[in-house]
């Protein structure tokens, strides 16, 4: 269903075009299609374990969010998802659990950061304080990628992985940005009706 705002289009450094718009239910092949397509490794940073296939559960928690404690941006290439961006909460409470793939055929090309940051806009506008990555020691995409963002950050390790706590209530991002945020909390309202 569309709800009138204008479509989320960014361009990958090479130039590709790609709409960013929340998940829904119907993503489920496009999520194990892309799940089929990452490498080892990406699954390995993503779920911090192997994982060859995703279980039609998880799918359908992965797909079915309620727009608003638990919240997921995709990247669609035409039909071909290629980027995950969520964040998992509880009603009412302020902090929320980031998780974030990309394709790895469309990685270092500034995707991680596009949907990092719609990620965070979404999640201060729905009225998140903090959110919160655990991070392997060892992945210096996400943590680089995680300091590019330019908010308040604390940083705790055991050793095998970094906890980083964002701090969403430092600033304000400019009015575009909140006007986008909005727009996908509202679309990712009406795509997801509760129950
Ligand atoms: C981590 C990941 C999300 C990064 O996405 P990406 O699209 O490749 O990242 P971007 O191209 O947007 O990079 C943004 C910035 O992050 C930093 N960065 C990216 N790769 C980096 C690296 N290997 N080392 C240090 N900094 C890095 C840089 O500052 C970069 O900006 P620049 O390219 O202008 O220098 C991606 O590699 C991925 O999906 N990895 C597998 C899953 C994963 O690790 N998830 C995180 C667990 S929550």
């Amino acid at each position: 269903m569309e709800t009138g705002s204008p479509r989320d289009e960014v361009l990958l450094r090479d130039g590709t075009p790609l709409e960013v718009r929340p998940i829904r239910p119907a993503d489920g092949d496009a999520l194990v299609a892309l799940h089929a397509r990452l490498s080892a490794d990406s699954i390995y940073r993503r779920y911090f374990g192997a994982r060859p296939h995703l279980a039609p559960a998880d799918v359908e928690r992965f797909t079915r969010v309620d727009g608003r404690a638990r919240f997921a941006l995709v990247a669609m290439r035409g039909t071909d998802l290629v980027a995950v961006a969520r964040y998992e909460g509880r009603p009412g409470e302020r902090s929320a659990e980031l998780a974030v793939v990309i394709d790895d055929a469309l990685q270092h090309q500034g995707l991680g950061r596009l949907m990092l940051e719609r990620l965070v806009d979404v999640g201060r506008e729905a009225g998140l304080h903090t959110i919160v990555a655990d991070v392997l020691t060892g992945n210096a995409a996400m943590l680089g990628l995680l300091r590019t963002l330019q908010l308040p950050q604390r940083r705790e390790s055991d050793g095998e992985t970094v906890t980083v706590s964002i701090d969403l209530t430092a600033a304000d991002p400019p009015a575009a940005r909140l006007e986008r945020a909005r727009a996908h909390l509202a679309r990712a309202g009406s795509e997801n009706p509760p129950g």
